[in-house]
């Protein structure tokens, strides 16, 4: 197996294992096929830092001209850090941001605030005349519509923390306009993550896409439009998942709903930059059987991917240099002392002894992201390949990195 042209066994004895690998032209692929599919309208491509924050990727991102997608102070100070010249191309979202964080973003003069209550909005007008900075922002309304996807990550009704109703929003906008340091600048909306199907997003756009009518009525023109993100991929199917197609649908239900308006598309992409683009290394510990079942435990746990645990998420899992035999029904779990530190269950893999290495495939998108430090595991290492070429973008944590803000001992 390879990421590239590199061998994937090459970089676990450089590296070591757990190992999270990135390849770096696919991901510039994916913002490629955005881009051509948005060629006819004016746009910005805000990548969702939340997905896969590590610096070195912001920074590719804005080299290849993106913004951002910010959900906290830390995800501002991560662009400023990766990439101050994208500073102006950062929107932020969230349904809890605090003063200080308004504060920090407003001093950094980001795109545009999307607000998600009435007192977020009346929160941040305070700030910006404080600091006599106008804000530019965008409502996050929540359109109420329906999507497919796993309960967790389903944000688009009005039983969701999400948004502000659609219905009071031009209500809000209008009493905006009283406000000295506020600037209306778009309005947004974010119905899910990983949605297979095009028609949600060109449904919730239909109701954005009249709201925006309504408010050029009221004399409120509006500049863009934040469809969010949430376009999902093929977790079980990878290989002949047809990005190109998936992302021109996308886009074509959008355009269906928007035809007319002259407002620049800003879009949230996360998972479909960077999901499929990585891949978690792993190396098999042990091999034992428990009554009937075979347990294949690796040197990466729960800790590292948690996503079939928490979402029950199906990730393939492919032993990086096959042995030959009869395939068998394994589970795939890790050393954490939780009987839900789980990759796989009840899979057919080909045999796996100790010392194998295995892929866990599609792990660039919240991967590292939701990594956590549990049973006191240090972080794994991450490599970025581009082209022939496999730099370290993180070191592997050592266990004094864990200890380092705790003070309980003197
Ligand atoms: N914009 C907003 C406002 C969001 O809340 C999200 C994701 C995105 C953009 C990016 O969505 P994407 O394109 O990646 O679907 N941890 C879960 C996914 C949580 C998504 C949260 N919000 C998972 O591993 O499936």
């Amino acid at each position: 197996m390879h990421c590239g042209p590199v061998r994937l066994a090459s970089l676990a004895e450089r590296f070591g294992t757990p190992l999270y690998v990135y390849s770096a032209d696919q991901m510039l692929e994916r913002l490629t096929l955005f881009e051509r599919a948005l060629s006819d309208r004016d746009h910005l491509l805000c990548y969702a830092v939340k997905a896969n924050s590590a610096l070195a990727l912001l920074r590719l991102f804005a080299t290849h001209g993106a913004g951002f997608d910010i959900v906290s102070g830390g995800e501002l100070e991560r662009v400023r850090t990766a990439a101050p010249e994208a500073l102006d191309r950062v929107v932020f979202s969230g349904a809890g941001k605090t003063s200080d964080e308004l504060d920090l973003a407003l001093k950094a003069e980001i795109l545009s605030f999307q607000v998600e209550s009435e007192a977020e909005l009346a929160l941040l007008a305070q700030r910006a005349a404080r600091m006599r900075r106008r804000a530019r922002f965008s409502l996050r309304v929540n359109p109420d519509v329906f999507a497919e996807t796993h309960p967790y990550i389903s944000t688009g009704l009005s039983e969701h923390k999400f948004g502000i109703p659609i219905a009071q929003a031009r209500r809000i906008y209008r009493a905006a306009r009283e406000q000295r340091w506020l600037e209306a600048h778009g309005v947004s909306v974010h119905i899910g993550s990983q949605i297979r199907s095009a028609e949600p997003f060109g449904a919730a756009m239909a109701r954005v896409a009249r709201l925006v009518r309504e408010l050029a009525e009221d004399g409120i023109p509006l500049h863009s439009v934040d469809a969010g993100g949430g376009l999902g991929i093929d977790y079980e199917d990878g290989s002949s998942f047809d990005a190109a197609a998936t992302v021109r649908e996308y886009i074509e239900s959008m355009e269906t709903a928007l035809a007319g308006l002259k407002v620049r598309l800003v879009l949230e992409p996360g998972r479909f930059l960077v999901a499929q683009s990585g891949a978690l290394l792993t190396r098999v510990l042990y091999v034992k059987k428990n009554g009937r079942k075979t347990f294949v435990i690796t040197d990466a746990g729960m800790n590292d991917l948690i996503r079939p645990a928490l979402y029950q998420a199906w990730h393939e899992i492919v032993p990086v240099e096959p042995r030959r035999g009869r395939r068998s029904t394994v589970d795939v779990v890790g050393p954490v002392c939780e009987s839900g530190d789980f990759f796989a269950r009840d899979r057919r893999l080909a045999p796996l002894k100790p010392g194998d290495l295995v892929a866990i495939l599609d792990a660039g998108a919240y991967g590292m992201a939701q990594s956590s430090n549990y049973n006191s595991r240090p972080r794994p290492a991450e490599v970025l390949v581009t082209g022939r070429n496999a730099r370290m973008i993180r070191r592997r944590e050592t266990v004094t990195d864990l200890f380092a803000p705790e003070l309980g001992l003197s």
